[in-house]
């Protein structure tokens, strides 16, 4: 004790984990020079440092992320904090030894590591009306993620999605602003209670994507690649628009002290004062550094969206200072970072950006830096690697894909199964653990595969037969045993940011384009209803979708239970735990389930709301 004292008298003030934040962080700063700030500022994507970290040390890079599927070689636990060490090296190899925070999309689970346990996207963990759980699952993907190497994970999305033709709505916890906002627990679970940033299963959070990116309409997305709502314009007014985007921050910097807030790619623009003047919300001082900053008194850092300053118009160096200017203290540049450093330096020194708003932003990186306590432990901390993917953690995935099952329909009381009939499986989505993970699963917009260690649906149903005999037929061509009970699985192919937009662009794998997102059924999967259901003692069908999807009406006629899956990740067994019995359905819808396309956007609350299933609506069994 005595060695480490005198140790630490010798040492800078600013290393010195005895002082307090406050003292710490104003000590480092006054060492810095404006190069050195301006560095705190930037991240940077895996890929450009990837080969050669030394840029790491010679542009003295604050951060660096993974995008979607930006993962190391290969892709196990070990390789990942193996090169996240290899990036802290050369970080702390620049003259203030000043550690790099990496961030990562956990939005999920840490869905880009292969192995890693996959929860159920938010519109899942809305349905099943229970916070608390969410908090756990994400104090599992925190410990999951720490272990690994990332300190950082760019989630919860507290994204209200009130059209669901919005790639995007399944990162929601639902439509409802107050179901969200009681979500955020989901906060406490990543950065766990206050002062255990440090500990060794935590990550600093992120509440995005700051304002309004679940509000904006149809048509109106400016993306070049053809988005038709991501990347959009929030048409509206002041009210609404406190009340369906603003609303949720609220709590989330005050009560669960978020550390992080990611602004959007969208737009707002005010009905009070005209139409046609749209503000970035990038650009926007007024909510960034009036609002979230002064007003709500928001004590961490702001980052920028994957290049997100460059949808500002006019030049570089306009894009840079406003989107400074306007509040943004971290700034997302997966490959633009030495010309942000250059360009943010040559305005500062022609004083078009301030010295006080610099140190403002690195004072509140500073401050995170040294509350997750990567000055004292800036190398990744194994000890909890090998719970990546345990079975403790696979168990409560489990739990929440049961709970997050919505029993839409239950005629004849066809669920729960019993046991004894012989079991028919059909559909695109049974077998595919691809699909019932969803975007953000080993690649940016997921795709169709087994490569993800887990449980299928199907998987799931035989085990829980256990030997007894199931069919199974995708496209329900095997002929269907007299007296057998159907189990159609249908639904989505999985998409991301913009490629899941109704009417968006196809995203395509090796040329070859994926379904267009129209949600309804596939042709396929129609069919496989129609057939099963014809000759079934009773069917069920199970939908696995990021949203709500048309079932047309003469179809719905022969069904005879109907379930809601959403994107359950890697258990699947966990639906079949439902079907079975061995939990009860208890799931609630988090958005409003449309009878047509043409209802879109339907929300409760709505004037005329007539939905085939309104929000909250959920058969219960025992
Ligand atoms: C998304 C963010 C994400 C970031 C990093 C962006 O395109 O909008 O939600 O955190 O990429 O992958
Ligand atoms: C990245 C994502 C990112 C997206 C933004 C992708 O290439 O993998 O992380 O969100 O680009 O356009």
């Amino acid at each position: 004790m005595a060695d480490r004292r005198s140790a630490a008298r010798e040492a800078r003030p600013y290393e010195n984990a005895d002082l307090s934040v406050r003292a710490r962080v104003s000590d480092l700063l006054s060492r810095m020079t404006l190069e050195e700030k301006v560095g705190q500022m930037t991240q940077t994507e895996r890929g450009s440092v990837y080969d050669d970290a030394t840029p790491i040390t010679t542009w003295k890079v604050g951060s660096v992320l993974s995008g979607g599927g930006s993962v190391p070689t290969p892709n196990t636990p070990k390789a990942w904090a193996d090169m996240v060490d290899r990036f802290q090296r050369a970080a702390l190899a620049t003259r203030l030894r000043i550690p790099i925070v990496y961030g990562i999309d956990s939005v999920h689970g840490d869905g880009n590591m292969l192995g890693a346990t996959v929860f159920p996207h938010n519109i899942g963990l809305g349905a099943t009306r229970d916070p608390e759980l969410a908090r756990k699952a994400a104090h599992v993907t925190a410990e999951e993620t720490r272990a690994s190497g990332p300190q950082w994970t760019f989630a919860p999305c507290v994204c209200v999605a009130l059209d669901d033709r919005w790639g995007r709505t399944y990162e929601s916890f639902g439509e409802d602003p107050r179901l969200v906002a009681r979500f955020e627990k989901a906060i406490d679970g990543f950065q766990g209670p206050p002062g255990h940033l440090d500990d060794g299963d935590r990550v600093l959070a992120t509440a995005k994507h700051y304002a309004g990116d679940g509000d904006a309409d149809y048509g109106t997305s400016t993306n070049v690649d053809g988005y038709t709502i991501d990347q959009g314009i929030a048409v509206t007014n002041r009210r609404a628009f406190w009340r369906n985007s603003l609303s949720p921050y609220v709590p989330a910097v005050r009560r669960h002290k978020v550390g992080s807030v990611m602004p959007s790619y969208s737009s707002v623009d005010w009905t009070e004062d005209g139409l046609g003047n749209p503000i970035r919300m990038h650009a926007n001082r007024e909510l960034i550094s009036g609002l979230l900053k002064e007003k709500l008194g928001f004590r961490g850092f702001v980052i920028s969206d994957w290049q997100g300053i460059h949808h500002i118009p006019g030049d570089w160096a306009t894009q840079v200072r406003t989107s400074v200017n306007a509040g943004i203290d971290m700034f997302m540049e997966p490959t633009a970072y030495q010309s942000f450093e250059t360009t943010l330096l040559a305005e500062v020194n022609a004083g078009r950006v301030s010295m006080d708003r610099i140190d403002d932003a690195v004072r509140r990186i500073l401050r995170k830096k040294f509350e997750l306590g990567l000055f004292e432990h800036p190398f990744t901390d194994r000890t909890r690697i090998d719970e990546i993917g345990s079975r403790a953690h696979r168990a409560l995935a489990r739990r929440a894909v049961a709970k997050s099952q919505v029993l839409l329909k239950n005629r004849h009381r066809t669920l729960p199964l019993r046991p004894g009939r012989h079991v028919y499986v059909a559909g695109s989505n049974a077998d595919d653990i691809g699909n019932q993970a969803g975007g953000w699963t080993l690649s940016w917009q997921g795709g169709s595969s087994d490569e993800i260690p887990g449980t299928t649906i199907l998987d799931g149903i035989r085990a829980a037969v256990r030997g007894r005999n199931v069919t199974h037929s995708a496209d329900a061509s095997a002929p269907v045993p007299e007296g057998s009970v159907g189990v159609v699985v249908v639904g989505e192919t999985p998409y991301a940011e913009g490629f899941g937009d109704v009417g968006g662009p196809q995203w395509s794998d090796d040329g070859v384009p994926r379904p267009v997102k129209d949600m309804q059924l596939s042709a396929a999967d129609r069919l496989a209803v129609d057939r099963v259901c014809e000759a079934a003692a009773r069917c069920v069908v199970i939908v696995v979708s990021g949203r709500p999807l048309i079932i047309e009406r003469a179809q719905l006629e022969e069904v005879d239970a109907l379930v809601a899956a959403w994107l359950p990740g890697s258990e699947g067994a966990g639906v079949a735990d439902t079907l079975f019995g061995r939990r009860p359905f208890t799931g609630k819808l988090p958005v409003s389930w449309p009878r047509t396309l043409a209802q879109e956007p339907i929300n409760v609350g709505d004037r005329d709301y007539d939905p085939l299933y309104p929000f909250g609506w959920g058969l219960r069994t025992r």
